[in-house]
């Protein structure tokens, strides 16, 4: 009687944060509403939800049907699992000596033209094997999950070459394979510009377009392009050539956009109609209307520009009153963001977007899960999707943000599996 079977019912749940409602990512009034349920259940079968709600009406839909296994949430907070939409995961080295520069005040860009920052990790990356690039990632991967992430995308961008771009993709793939968290891959061969490369970025613009692109599609290792369009990195034409040429092979769009200097990134990832944009500190309002009229998902990067000592921050709140849908991620970076806890980010996403801790858990579940094409099988707990889902010792969502600097999960739900706990 196998269809008469539940795999785990998750009851005596305090809070159960569903974030059910709009198919679209959620922008506005709606990023607010997170579908609370008290005294909630989650009935899961085959790796999917089942049923879920309050306790009663979950028991009443399963009536009759065997449950293998009871969890008692015992009054927690259960939500979503937590989805990271911006990492760089695979690199070599760390850049612990850059601490001291930034204090000194040197500036991120700085170092990167003084062969440093970014560059520093292309030598790490590239002296670094394949086996030494996965034991490090899944580290890292092993701690976004404990911190309470079931879905992380992650990026090349520090080989910058044919091959040393497939090294990094393919640690990707097998990391997808072997780990209870699900990868999604994104191809950034256009993150700097190499230093066999320096002063003849054209040339290296032609080498992601011509060998790059054409050889990550045909070995099936990415789903996304991104490019870093900075001032001294990659202009605005380098960034629309290289993800035009991204489309016709076929993949999603994503941008690096106006992250320090408004360049125009934001009316770019609104022409061509990116997926997201991250970063946006100095996006301009015509920049955000460009993006709101495409539908572009807003990627905000908090924890990075705590990092860099930023004065100033992305403006969330603008953007959700003109109708840009927010996600959160922790662009888990070397050099700017040396951090996998989605946790920190809930409170400078807080703290320094202004953003409510309603606004939060919708930018890091469902809009979190728009920014990577997944929003039809994750971001929200609702019958027939995928029962990925966290449990915080919490009695509700505020208190993540509000106690920070600590791990609040209990355990992890994975594909309706018990991963964490
Ligand atoms: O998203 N801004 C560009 N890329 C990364 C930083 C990479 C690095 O510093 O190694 C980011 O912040
Ligand atoms: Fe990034």
């Amino acid at each position: 009687m196998e269809n008469k079977t539940i795999d785990l019912l998750i009851h005596h749940i305090g809070l159960l944060v569903t974030m059910r409602g709009k198919a679209e990512p959620r922008t506005g009034r709606d990023m607010s509403e997170v579908g609370a349920i008290p005294m909630g259940a989650v009935a899961i079968r085959d790796g999917n939800i089942f049923a879920v709600g309050r306790e009663g009406d979950v028991r009443a839909q399963i009536a009759g049907m065997t449950v293998k296994q009871e969890w008692d949430a015992n009054g927690r907070l259960v939500t979503p699992g937590l989805i990271d939409p911006h990492t760089h995961l695979v690199h070599g080295g760390s850049r612990e000596h850059e601490l001291s520069l930034k204090l000194k005040g040197v500036p991120y860009l700085e170092i990167l033209a003084q062969g440093g920052g970014i560059l520093s990790t292309v030598r790490a990356t590239r002296a670094a094997t394949e086996q030494e690039l996965f034991t490090k990632a899944k580290k890292s991967l092993d701690r976004m999950l404990l911190f309470g992430a079931t879905t992380v995308e992650a990026k090349s961008g520090y080989g910058l070459s044919v091959e040393e771009e497939l090294k990094q993709l393919r640690v990707v793939k097998k990391l997808d394979q072997c780990h209870p968290v699900d990868l999604v891959p994104t191809f950034m061969g256009a993150h700097a510009v190499p230093e066999e490369y320096r002063g003849r970025s054209a040339e290296y613009v032609e080498l992601v377009i011509r060998e790059m692109l054409p050889e990550v599609k045909r070995q099936g290792l990415a789903e996304f392009c991104d490019v870093f369009c900075e001032h001294g990195v990659f202009s605005v034409e380098e960034s629309r050539s290289i993800l035009t040429a991204a489309r016709e092979w076929g993949f999603g769009l994503k941008l690096h956009a106006d992250e320090i200097e408004p360049m125009g990134g934001a009316q770019l990832a609104g022409e061509l109609g990116c997926i997201s944009a991250e970063h946006l500190l100095a996006a301009t309002d015509e920049g955000l209307s460009a993006m709101r009229r495409a539908g572009v998902v807003a990627v905000c990067l908090p924890a990075t520009s705590f990092n860099l000592g930023l004065k100033t921050h992305a403006r969330a709140r603008t953007m959700i009153e003109m109708g840009v849908p927010v996600a959160l991620s922790t662009d888990y970076n070397p050099g700017s963001s040396p951090t996998e806890s989605l946790q920190l980010v809930m409170t400078l996403g807080c703290l320094n977007l202004g953003m409510t801790p309603e606004e939060v858990m919708t930018a890091m579940t469902i809009n979190a899960a728009h920014a990577i094409g997944r929003a039809d099988t994750i971001g929200s707990l609702e019958v027939g999707k995928q029962a990925d889902l966290v449990i915080f010792d919490a009695p509700n969502l505020a208190y993540l943000p509000y106690h920070f600097g600590v791990n609040h999960v209990n355990a992890v739900i994975k594909k309706g599996r018990v991963v964490v706990s």
